[in-house]
């Protein structure tokens, strides 16, 4: 039997595979569960007979990834391919898709923290992504096995990031793309990329998880590689920013990562992350990891609040439409997560998230409203004795603000009736005034004055 870099694991019945075996759909056609990339050194691929075991050495590594900073190649100068030893899932790294993604800040969130009593919160802004999400980090990885493969087309369906990240690998690698999207329920500016990166772009009448259902048939009948995150080598690349939040505190563990939650994969793929560190001696123990809903898309909220065998679907609504999922298809890796790390699933109402977004936005930095959840939810964890006041708490920032300036204009103009008080003096609505210098000049100085 060759020696093989990686196997899939399904995480049903613990059954292996050989990457080529998978199916379209990446599940496993008798559990139905989801697979996860599997090395010689992962903790559960540690079986006799399996793999020889050469366990990568964390300090040799650390150097390594630090001196590629300094590095002219384009795989060096990617935060998710820096860091490839602990994804080898090429052939040839040669074949690595790369828009330079990853290498985001780590800022600290000063206001907001002494708004909740912490002296230590941090935001990992993965909105700075070169497509405006942490969807490229997965999005890199996957596309770039889906290039390897030979594969001419790709697909996914999408609330709008993970169309606009494939739209953009797809397009420097050569491939096409097939996008299929809610209509009327993505943010223009997501629609706008995929455009823009000259995806197929399909509106559907439908919500995210009709797409869902009509896309797996769409790649069971013809050759087009699944880019979902169903699909295990996004789960890869999404999680080297747990590698990345290690580096820049110099390999000290935060405490309590927060992630929102829509489809379920970034909160399992931090948890991945963060546990292969810990294994390979990197870090010597992992930060609690909570997942963060909207209030009108909780399905894992519910399911842990009612400890039912299996997930219940709802029908999603909310404005922060990137979250905007009833049917996520890694709840149950997110759920091992939550509970392996010791964290806790929340669920915030549309108030809280408005809120949430100004007060992120009042502090220079800015995202979408799906990443607002994370301070929202951070709120309710705090208030509920989750966190401890001393804790070292990152929340991770998918999206960039200009993802839905719609949003954040509602928002200013009172338009999203959020009926909260404390929202008043976070609110900026422009002034409409007449080009006469008096009038100008009688209007700034009462704003002047009252502030
Ligand atoms: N934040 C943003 C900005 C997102 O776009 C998404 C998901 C999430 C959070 C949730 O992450 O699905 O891994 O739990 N957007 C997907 C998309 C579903 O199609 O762009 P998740």
């Amino acid at each position: 039997m060759p020696i093989r870099s990686h196997q899939l694991r399904c995480i049903g019945n613990d059954a292996r595979i050989a990457p080529e075996e998978i199916a379209s759909d990446f599940r496993d056609p008798e559990t139905r569960e989801l697979y996860e990339v599997e090395y010689p050194w992962s903790e559960t691929g540690d079986r006799p007979g399996m793999f020889p075991r050469n366990l990568p050495n964390a300090s040799a590594l650390r150097h390594l990834w630090a001196e590629r900073r300094d590095s002219t190649l384009p795989i060096d100068q990617s935060g998710v391919w820096r860091y490839r030893e602990l994804l080898p899932i090429l052939q040839d790294d040669a074949h690595a898709i790369t828009l330079r993604e990853g290498n985001t800040p780590l800022y600290d969130l000063p206001r907001c923290g002494k708004l909740l009593g912490l002296d230590f919160l941090l935001a990992k802004h993965q909105g700075l992504n070169p497509t405006g999400s942490f969807k490229d980090t997965g999005m890199t990885a996957a596309l770039s096995v889906a290039a390897e493969r030979g594969y001419q087309w790709v697909a996914c369906a999408s609330t709008g990031n993970t169309s606009a990240a494939m739209a953009a690998y797809a397009a420097r690698a050569g491939l096409r793309s097939i996008v299929f999207i809610p209509e009327g329920k993505i943010a223009w500016g997501k629609l706008s990329q995929s455009m823009d990166y000259g995806a197929l772009t399909v509106q559907l009448k439908t919500d995210f998880d009709g797409c869902v259902q009509m896309l797996a048939e769409l790649v069971r009948r013809n050759p087009i590689y699944l880019l979902n995150s169903v699909n295990p080598y996004r789960l890869e690349g999404q999680k080297t920013p747990a590698i990345e939040i290690c580096e820049q505190l110099d390999w000290q563990v935060p405490d309590h990562v927060i992630v929102p939650g829509g489809n379920l994969a970034n909160g399992s793929a931090l948890g991945k992350g963060f546990s292969e560190l810990k294994h390979l001696g990197f870090i010597s123990r992992v930060p609690k990891i909570s997942v963060i809903q909207a209030e009108g898309a909780n399905p894992l909220f519910q399911w842990f609040t009612n400890a039912e065998k299996m997930l219940r679907p709802v029908t999603a609504d909310t404005r922060a439409t990137a979250i905007r999922i009833g049917n996520p298809a890694s709840w149950r890796k997110a759920a091992r997560v939550i509970e392996a790390t010791g964290g806790w699933c929340e669920s915030v109402s549309e108030q809280e998230i408005a809120l949430a977004k100004a007060q992120i936005g009042a502090e220079g930095i800015g995202c979408e409203p799906a990443s607002a959840v994370t301070l929202a939810g951070a709120k309710k964890l705090v208030a509920a004795g989750r966190i401890q006041l001393s804790e070292r708490v990152v929340l991770l920032l998918t999206g960039h603000t200009l993802k839905d300036p719609e949003y954040t204009i509602d928002f200013h103009k009172d338009l999203l009736a959020t009926g909260m008080a404390e929202a008043d003096p976070y609110r900026k609505p422009p002034l409409v005034l007449e080009a006469n210098e008096s009038v100008v000049l009688r209007a700034l100085e009462a704003e002047m004055a009252r502030a």
